[in-house]
């Protein structure tokens, strides 16, 4: 008997037992039709992407144009040939049903975003993972074995399941999320990471936006992020977090020098910013205020020689999700969220920007705000991108005295916006769509963190001159 004819029979007993019908994916490998197209879901990657994709009807050539990898994701029983590609390409079969493996935290959270974390079996150091749904079960990897079907990692390796995500602060945050098709590319999730990553996009944009036509004519906050990396201080200025800042309606910091070995010359560069946002990699245990005003080399007495950041408490670290080891969940789930990203960093600069938001991941440090702990039980597989409305907010209500003339900082306790906005058709538009997909499981998921993910206010829609007007009536 044949083997296609075996699996042939098999599969009419397996029909008539009543087990569920394989997936198309599946017939590829056992019941091959030349001209049928087993992946009609697709991804495509914008023209500034890293990576590209064309897809045949079995299978699909990956480039990541940064690692110069290329990859052959086939449905087939047997791998392709003469498809013209690189000698050194890699063959990985898909959907990818066996465990996953990453060497950088980071992957995880896009692999979430796709709900296929519960899948990830290994991760170099274990203790840093913060998925609820992993805590407990995630392994210590030490290398690709035949039990791993592919290895999601940053530093390119030449094993044939290695795939390089190629991740770095040069490139903007939307950049970075589009890392969401290419994973999906391994398990067919095409359309989730389409749904997924068009919803983020929208959401980003419309945060953007409302820094944008809130604050165009206001005085700006400034923000500096800065790390201390073992032999200097430095002050981050790369595409990424220069992006985040200016798209949250701040200003970065710049300077000549960003590395510092002189601790007075770095405390001279960033003496007058408002926020100061700390990337230092501490050891949990070792994370303490005051630790890290010894290392930045601060005392804390409200004098004039004394930055504004820490008298009035405005040095954020990125701790605000940890898992009970006290890792940061940053590491794991900021790439894959630049639209929460953009939310918490305009809401550490104007509380009121979303009505009961606590940020995600950014903690006032200064001011000892504790982090909020996820443990196994807060497990709820999968990841939503965030709602946003679009519409200008009120940057004189941001509850602090920031010393500039903003006014009456913090006394506005009937907490109006009182707004009338005029926006442009797409905008208002946007707004009419405004998403809400993703508020539920969030909130279900950190419950106690995610009182109120966005408390909708009451609007009004009108057209103007052919502009659409949202009027907000009442709170
Ligand atoms: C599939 O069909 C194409 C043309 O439609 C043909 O060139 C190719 O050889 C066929 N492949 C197999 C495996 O039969
Ligand atoms: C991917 O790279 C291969 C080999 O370098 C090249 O032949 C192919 O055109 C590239 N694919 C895309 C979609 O650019
Ligand atoms: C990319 O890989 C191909 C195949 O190994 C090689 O011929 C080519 O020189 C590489 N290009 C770069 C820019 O490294
Ligand atoms: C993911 O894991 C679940 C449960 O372990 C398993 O049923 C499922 O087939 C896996 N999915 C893939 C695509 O590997
Ligand atoms: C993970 O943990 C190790 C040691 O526990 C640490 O050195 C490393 O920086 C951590 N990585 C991240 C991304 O948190
Ligand atoms: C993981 O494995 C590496 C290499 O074998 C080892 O150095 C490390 O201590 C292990 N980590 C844990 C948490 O077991
Ligand atoms: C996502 O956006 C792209 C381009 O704007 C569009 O082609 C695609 O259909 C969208 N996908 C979803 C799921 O909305
Ligand atoms: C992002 O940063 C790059 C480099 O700093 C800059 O060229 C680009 O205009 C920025 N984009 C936005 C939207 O701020
Ligand atoms: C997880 O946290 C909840 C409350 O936040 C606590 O009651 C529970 O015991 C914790 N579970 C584990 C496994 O640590």
């Amino acid at each position: 008997m044949s083997e296609v004819m075996f699996k042939r029979i098999l599969l009419a007993v397996l029909l008539v037992l009543g087990v569920s019908l394989p997936s198309t994916y599946a017939q590829c490998s056992t019941n091959f039709v030349n001209g049928t197209d087993y992946f009609p879901s697709k991804v495509t990657f914008d023209g500034d992407s890293d990576f590209q994709v064309t897809y045949y009807n079995s299978y699909k050539i990956v480039n990541n144009t940064l690692a110069n990898e290329t990859y052959v994701l086939y449905c087939t029983a047997y791998s392709p040939t003469n498809i013209g590609v690189p000698s050194n390409a890699k063959y990985i079969q898909v959907p990818v049903v066996k465990s996953i493996a990453v060497t950088d935290i980071s992957a995880i959270g896009f692999l979430k975003a796709i709900g296929m974390e519960k899948n990830v079996t290994y991760a170099t150091n274990p203790e840093n993972v913060t998925a609820p749904c992993l805590q407990q079960s995630i392994s210590n990897f030490t290398g690709a074995s035949n039990q791993i079907g592919v290895v999601f990692t940053n530093t390119p390796a030449a094993d044939g399941s290695y795939v390089t995500l190629s991740l770095s602060d040069d490139m903007s945050p939307l950049q970075k999320a589009d890392r969401v098709k290419l994973v999906s590319l391994f398990f067919d999730k095409e359309d989730e990471a389409n749904t997924y990553y068009n919803a983020t996009q929208t959401a980003y944009s419309c945060h953007a936006q409302n820094a944008k036509i809130s604050l165009q004519d206001k005085n700006k906050k400034s923000i500096a992020w800065v790390a201390y990396d073992g032999s200097a201080y430095n002050i981050i200025a790369d595409s990424y977090h220069m992006n985040l800042t200016q798209d949250a309606g701040a200003l970065p910091l710049t300077t000549k020098a960003t590395s510092y070995t002189n601790l007075n010359d770095f405390q001279t560069a960033v003496f007058n910013v408002d926020f100061l946002i700390d990337l230092t990699y501490f050891d949990p245990n070792q994370l303490t205020w005051s630790n890290w005003l010894k290392l930045f080399g601060y005392v804390e007495n409200d004098d004039d020689n004394t930055p504004d950041f820490i008298n009035k408490k405005r040095v954020y670290r990125i701790g605000g999700l940890q898992n009970p080891s006290g890792h940061e969940d940053w590491f794991e789930n900021a790439e894959a969220m630049p639209d929460i990203v953009l939310k918490d960093l305009i809401s550490i600069q104007y509380p009121l920007y979303v009505k009961s938001y606590r940020p995600t991941w950014l903690l006032d440090f200064a001011a000892a705000e504790p982090p909020t702990i996820v443990n196994a039980t807060d497990c709820v597989s999968g990841q939503s991108p965030d709602t946003c409305t679009i519409g200008a907010f009120n940057v004189e209500d941001d509850g602090g005295d920031d010393g500039d003339n903003n006014g009456d900082d913090g006394n506005d306790s009937n907490g109006s916006h009182g707004l009338a906005i005029g926006l442009g058709v797409a905008g208002g538009l946007l707004a009419l769509a405004s998403i809400s997909a993703g508020a539920f499981i969030l909130r279900k998921k950190y419950k106690e963190k995610f009182f109120e993910l966005k408390e909708e206010p009451s609007v009004q829609l009108t057209e103007v001159n052919g502009e659409i007007r949202l009027t907000q009536i009442k709170q």
